[in-house]
């Protein structure tokens, strides 16, 4: 019998119709898009017709390996024995990345990081570093592989070769409605990985109110079924399922959080972020055999000493200097880029935080400028908010609740209402900052911390 021959049509109707795509239709599918064969409307057609129906976990594996191919592969062996990797599913006021890298380089770790930018409410990593002048995120293969192999640390965006459909199919995603789906995050996040040539990984799967999965339930199953895709492919995997339902730390917007992640590194930051830096980064060490105990305690003194003796500060200027950025700005991060106009909003009432819905603090962020609408707008790295408070503590009346930082006065006017309706005032404990901890075995821990 011979077979009709594929079109994008038809497999963007198949999958509208909830059938199973042939790997070869899917390959065909991201071959084509990734060539500039499929239009960007037709992969938008697609991205959202897999949004509502779901992919099974073999359609899923199969886009990774699709996405995987459509370009290069790295491969570290020559120059480092392991690369262990971190990435966050997204967030709001999520500057892990920036303060965790340089701690666990500093114990001696290799990092390589191939990271991402804003998508919808959440902030993205290389768009913060750019907060930093001259800063390059834009490193070619061999520049990577030096900066490896020399100084420990490097960062930098996905190359043009590098999961090439990938940095295609994200960006259509940011701009249509279509990034919270398990398969397209579990697919985008691993291939960048695979790609990457990262050995071992800590995936931080976000959950709540500013996440892309907003149930435990969803959050467990694309920790899942990242884990498994880490498995087929050879990689060790841990993923954390942490908490969103409220900012991390204070600041939300990019020169706002690279100055977060400075004070965190040389004289401490907020105490939520803290701990999930030590978190993360105590996997980190334990992934690359430096620490051998699940509680993380060895990890955790090790990383506590780092940044007390300034070797991880240190490790961050390094970073810093070695791609091209301004170091005056990161010693006096009053030179990092600032909004013309700053206001601090007091609280109205007195009262305890229930809640402090990050989604509706990423969005307002994201209306001041600090991420973008379509794929082509540029980010305003000075604008952006600092959420003084958490949730279940005691706020007296004219106490200052939240700072923001914009561009305009209307602008201004817009985040103050919004960020103001984002509290809401009763009596009730914090949220926990993890909720469980998913190991490449999957082994469980009860990784429940209380506030
Ligand atoms: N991060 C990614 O790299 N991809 C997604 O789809 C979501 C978060």
């Amino acid at each position: 019998m011979t077979k009709t021959p594929m079109n994008s049509v038809a497999i963007i109707g198949k999958k509208r119709d909830g059938i199973q795509l042939d790997p070869e239709e899917i390959r065909f599918f991201i071959d084509g898009y990734n060539r500039g064969e499929i239009p960007d409307y037709q992969a938008s057609a697609w991205c959202m017709a897999v949004y509502m129906r779901g992919m099974s976990y073999a359609e899923t594996s199969q886009l990774t390996q699709a996405m995987v191919d459509s370009g290069e592969v790295l491969d570290f062996s020559d120059v480092v024995d392991r690369v262990v990797d971190k990435h966050s599913t997204g967030g709001v006021g999520d500057k892990t990345t920036l303060a965790v890298l340089p701690m666990v380089a500093a114990c001696g770790v290799p990092v390589a990081k191939m990271s991402g930018r804003g998508l919808a409410f959440t902030g993205g990593t290389l768009d913060k570093l750019e907060s930093i002048s001259g800063f390059n995120t834009q490193l070619s293969r061999d520049q990577f592989k030096t900066l490896l192999r020399d100084q420990g640390i490097v960062i930098a965006g996905q190359t043009g070769q590098l999961a090439p459909a990938d940095g295609k199919l994200y960006a259509i995603r940011d701009v249509t409605g279509t990034v919270s789906s398990i398969p397209l995050i579990a697919s985008s996040i691993m291939s960048k990985k695979i790609a990457g040539g990262a050995t071992a990984i800590v995936l931080d799967v976000k959950v709540g109110l500013g996440a892309f999965m907003q149930r435990l339930e969803d959050a467990e199953e694309l920790a899942k079924t990242m884990i498994r895709i880490g498995e087929d492919f050879d990689m060790e995997v841990t993923a954390l399922i942490s908490d969103m339902n409220q900012p991390l730390g204070n600041a939300v917007g990019n020169a706002l959080e690279v100055r977060e992640a400075i004070d965190t590194l040389r004289w401490g930051g907020p105490a939520d972020f803290v701990e999930h830096s030590l978190v993360i980064a105590g996997h980190m060490l334990r992934l690359a055999g430096v620490a051998q105990d699940k509680d993380l305690k060895d990890a955790r003194a090790m990383l506590q000493e780092k940044l007390s003796n300034g070797e991880a500060w240190n490790k961050f200027c390094q970073m810093v200097e070695n791609q091209g950025g301004d170091i005056a700005q990161i010693n006096n991060p009053d030179l990092l880029p600032r909004a013309p106009i700053v206001q601090v909003v007091e609280a109205e009432r007195s009262g305890y935080l229930q809640t402090i819905n990050s989604r509706e603090v990423g969005l307002a962020a994201l209306h001041l400028g600090a991420g973008r609408y379509r794929k082509e707008d540029p980010v305003d790295h000075g604008v952006g908010l600092e959420i003084w408070h958490k949730v279940g503590d005691f706020v007296e009346k004219g106490q200052p609740l939240f700072t923001i930082h914009a561009r305009t006065e209307s602008a201004a006017e817009i985040a103050r209402h919004r960020v103001g309706a984002a509290h809401v005032w009763s009596e009730r404990p914090g949220m926990p900052l993890f909720y469980n901890t998913l190991f490449t075995e999957t082994e469980r821990v009860p990784g429940r911390i209380e506030p």
